[in-house]
C-alpha cells in the first residue's frame, strides 16, 4: 500500500479480531519505530510491545481510552534525561513529545499499510501503565 493510501484509509479502530499479530508485522512495526526521526537525532523515545493477553487485560483496567481487545498494545515513552543530554532543554521540555507523536504516526501507518488497524490512546493512568510494563524509574518518573 502506498503511503498516501495508508494515510487516507487509516481510521481509529476500537474493536479488533481475536487474532495474534504475525511476526512479520511486529518486525515491521519495530523497524518503523527505529527509523522514526527525532529532533537533534536525540533518540530518547522507547517502545514496549505488549502481546500477552493477561497483561493486556491488566493494562485495560488503567486505560479508559483503550477500547476493545487489541492483539498488541504498543507503549511509547521517552527518557527526559536522554532528551536533555542529547538535544538540550527544548528536547527535554517539548521536542521529545513531538518525537513520540512522529514515532506513533510511523507505527500506525506501517500497520495500516500491512492491513492492521490501530487506535492511538492517550487516556490512561501513566504511572500504572509504567509499572505494569516495567519501565525504568527515570522514564516512569517523567510520566
Ligand atoms: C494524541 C491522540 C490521542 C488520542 N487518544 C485517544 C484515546 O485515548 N482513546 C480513543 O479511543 N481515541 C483516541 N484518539 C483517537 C482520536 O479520537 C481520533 O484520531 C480522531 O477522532 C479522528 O479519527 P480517526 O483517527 O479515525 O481519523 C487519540 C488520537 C490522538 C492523535
Amino acid at each position: 500500500m502506498e503511503v498516501l493510501e495508508a494515510i487516507k484509509t487509516r481510521r481509529s479502530t476500537r474493536s479488533f479480531a481475536d487474532q495474534p499479530l504475525e511476526p512479520v508485522i511486529l518486525e515491521a512495526i519495530e523497524e518503523a519505530f527505529f527509523h522514526s526521526p527525532s529532533a537533534s537525532n536525540s533518540q530518547e523515545s522507547h517502545v514496549v510491545i505488549v502481546q500477552d493477553a493477561a497483561r493486556i487485560r491488566t493494562i485495560k483496567r488503567f486505560a479508559q481510552g483503550l477500547s476493545g481487545t487489541p492483539a498488541a498494545i504498543i507503549v511509547l515513552c521517552s527518557n527526559p534525561k536522554e532528551a536533555l543530554a542529547r538535544g538540550g532543554i527544548d528536547s527535554e521540555e517539548v521536542l521529545r513529545f513531538v518525537n513520540m507523536g512522529v514515532a506513533a504516526s510511523h507505527i500506525m501507518l506501517t500497520a495500516q499499510s500491512l492491513g492492521v488497524a490501530s487506535c492511538p490512546a492517550r487516556s490512561f493512568h501513566q504511572r500504572s501503565i509504567a509499572e505494569i510494563v516495567g519501565l525504568p524509574d527515570e522514564i516512569s518518573r517523567s510520566c
